[in-house]
């Protein structure tokens, strides 16, 4: 594979920049979820940067799980409005108050998918907390708690997010040059 460079139009978001934010949200999330039972679920794979340092930053005590799910339409990243789950969650979430963490809400479908699944398991309360929201391409309604960056409308990787597969690692955020990534429609 070939180096992040030839993909990288410019960077987004610096390092410095995410894991000051990044503080600032787990500060504000121990405050709110004082003396709660709070259990963090991840969604692979493009979460996993974002969780784990976000829960180094977390000073209550929390507990963790994983999810992964897959859109309608192999290579697609456009929901179709259903996901489909590939990988469930271990621990059972009723009666638990469980904050999602997702990497990007783009369309909303993901998102909105997620939490109607994770309703009918009956958790005590659920709320999202998203890196990256890409607003202006929002085309289903969806509630966001905590967010870490509103972007604008162009296609983003590192810090989890890849291209095929790739540059997860990055440590901060880039857009994508078009002319030399396709993103998927
Ligand atoms: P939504 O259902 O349209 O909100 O799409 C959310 C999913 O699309 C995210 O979880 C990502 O997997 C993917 N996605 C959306 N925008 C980007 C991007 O700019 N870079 C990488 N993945 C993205």
């Amino acid at each position: 594979m070939r180096d992040y460079r030839e993909f990288l139009k410019e960077t987004l978001i610096d390092e410095d920049t995410l894991q000051e934010r990044i503080a600032a949200l787990g500060a504000e999330i121990s405050r709110e979820y004082q003396g709660k039972s709070l259990h963090l679920i991840c969604i692979l794979r493009g979460g996993v940067m974002f969780l784990t340092d976000l829960m180094r930053q977390i000073s209550i005590p929390h507990t963790i799980d994983f999810m992964a799910i897959s859109s309608y339409g192999a290579g697609s990243r456009r929901s179709s409005g259903q996901v489909r789950l590939t990988m469930d969650l271990k621990d059972d979430i009723g009666g638990r108050d469980v904050l999602l963490v997702e990497d990007i809400v783009d369309s909303g479908y993901t998102l909105s998918s997620i939490l109607e699944l994770l309703t009918l398991r009956k958790p005590a309360s659920l709320k999202v907390c998203t890196l990256l929201d890409k607003a202006e391409r929002r085309e289903v309604d969806v509630p966001i708690d905590y967010c870490g960056f509103v972007i604008p409308n162009a296609f983003v990787f590192g810090y989890g997010l890849d291209l095929d597969e790739y540059y997860r690692d990055l440590p901060f955020i880039g857009i994508v040059n078009p002319e030399r990534f396709q993103p998927p429609e």
